[in-house]
């Protein structure tokens, strides 16, 4: 590189990170990565292909993009000690809850084909290893997402195939099949989960990839910094937002009740869910691209779930033109439709923030792999402000009034 650092580990004192992956201009609500403009990559790549492009820094070329693609699609197998730790958990946990045991346990299954490393912190700085360690998550994060939905539904988990594309693979593992077809997914609907995938690899320093690379500046193995990563995404104003919006539009109802639901929010009871964002302060590129792909789902399918579409749209409307929320500068997100979609193609709730967390282990293992390769090699400390108490003494049990 020419030499910048990267990620100053007292980012909270220095003004922001650096970094060269991702590109966003909130107020013109631009987002690229490594330089190529969100909707081109949308419109043209492949996740596989994006991936390989947020950690490796270019597009990559034939051979490139072959090796990677077999690579990645030939290690979705999961150990069966893994796999029946996962099952193991109650069978109504959290999907989200089953991925984040998943990863925080790999780093103790995969002693990286070196059996003497088997227990031993994974961290390494080898390329070799490194790669061999990001094709592993990349593969294994779909195998372990559908097998938490599978262990939600109480079913047999179904075995990835190497044969299909990485999104034609995540729906056959989860049973997701075209009715014309009893061995393969629609392939329309694996092309619209794919454009989900590129529109979720990464975003910068959100705060799920603060935490992977905030974890994995101690040196620990990027298997347990994305365990990490993952429960950072768990909560609903991140990557759980995706569920809370279903929750939200399931709340309303009907589209009668959406103006009560906004004069709710706006007296702070609750949160407009899919809406906002730290950065965009005008519409997240992302939500105008997803709303397209929603549209073709819909259309694909045919069903509404429960008339959620109609409130959803009406609830967008509504909001758009409410001052309360232009002044606030609030926009739907990324989150706003990426549920209606998963709902549609009849996926539970409670596994949509998985939906999320698969892709973004790309951008996760991106950041990661640069503060490794580019940044100051120390440990993230971020310091504070002390405002409490001035020195004072010890006082007796007996005297404390
Ligand atoms: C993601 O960082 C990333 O890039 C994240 C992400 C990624 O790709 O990694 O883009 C993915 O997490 C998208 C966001 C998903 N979360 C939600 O949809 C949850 C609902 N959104 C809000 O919680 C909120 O908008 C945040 C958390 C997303 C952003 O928080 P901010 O920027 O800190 O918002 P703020 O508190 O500065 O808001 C300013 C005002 C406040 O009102 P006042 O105190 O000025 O009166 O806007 C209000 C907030 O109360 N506000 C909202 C609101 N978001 C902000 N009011 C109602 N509903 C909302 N959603």
């Amino acid at each position: 590189g020419n030499g910048i650092r990267v990620y100053d580990p007292g980012f909270m004192n220095t003004a922001a990170i650096k970094s060269r992956i991702t590109y966003i201009d909130g107020d013109a609500g631009e987002l690229r990565h490594r330089g190529y403009p969100i909707e081109q990559l949308a419109e043209r790549s492949t996740y596989l292909e994006t991936a390989y492009l947020l950690i490796y820094g270019h597009l990559p070329d034939a051979s490139q993009s072959k090796i990677w693609e077999y690579e990645v699609m030939h290690h979705t197998f999961l150990s069966e000690d893994l796999t029946s730790l996962l099952r193991s958990m109650r069978y109504d946990s959290h999907p989200m809850s089953i991925f984040i045991t998943a990863f925080s346990s790999l780093s103790a299954y995969h002693p990286e084909a070196n059996p003497s490393l088997a227990g031993q912190n994974l961290y390494t700085t080898s390329p070799e290893l490194l790669n061999k360690q990001v094709i592993r998550a990349l593969g294994k994060s779909s195998t372990i997402a559908a097998l938490s939905l599978r262990i939600r539904m109480n079913r047999p988990a179904i075995a990835p195939r190497a044969d299909l594309t990485y999104t034609e693979n995540l729906l056959y593992m989860m049973d997701a099949l075209s009715p014309a077809d009893p061995y393969r997914p629609d392939p329309r609907l694996a092309k619209a989960l794919d454009t989900l995938f590129i529109l979720h690899a990464d975003h910068e320093m959100n705060c799920s990839t603060a935490a992977m690379v905030h974890v994995g500046s101690s040196r620990v193995d990027p298997y347990s910094a994305i365990a990490a990563a993952a429960s950072a995404l768990y909560g609903p104003l991140h990557g759980g937002a995706n569920e809370a919006v279903i929750r939200m539009l399931q709340r309303i109802g009907s589209v009668d009740r959406v103006p009560a639901f906004l004069e709710g929010v706006k007296k702070k009871k609750e949160l407009l869910f899919g809406f906002g964002h730290r950065v965009y302060r005008n519409t997240d590129p992302r939500s105008t691209i997803i709303r397209k792909v929603a549209e073709e789902v819909f259309s694909i399918l045919g069903r509404d779930p429960d008339g959620l579409i109609e409130i959803a749209q009406a609830l967008r409307d509504a909001a758009l033109k409410d001052p309360y929320f232009v002044e606030r500068k609030l926009y739907p997100n990324v989150d706003y439709w990426s549920g209606l979609i998963y709902k549609t193609m009849g996926f539970p709730l409670d596994f949509f923030p998985v939906l999320f967390a698969v892709p973004r282990v790309s951008g996760w293992l991106a950041h990661w792999k640069q503060n490794l390769e580019e940044g100051t090699g120390k440990i993230w400390r971020p310091r504070q402000v002390y405002v409490g108490e001035g020195r004072r003494d010890y006082v007796e049990l007996g005297e404390r009034e």
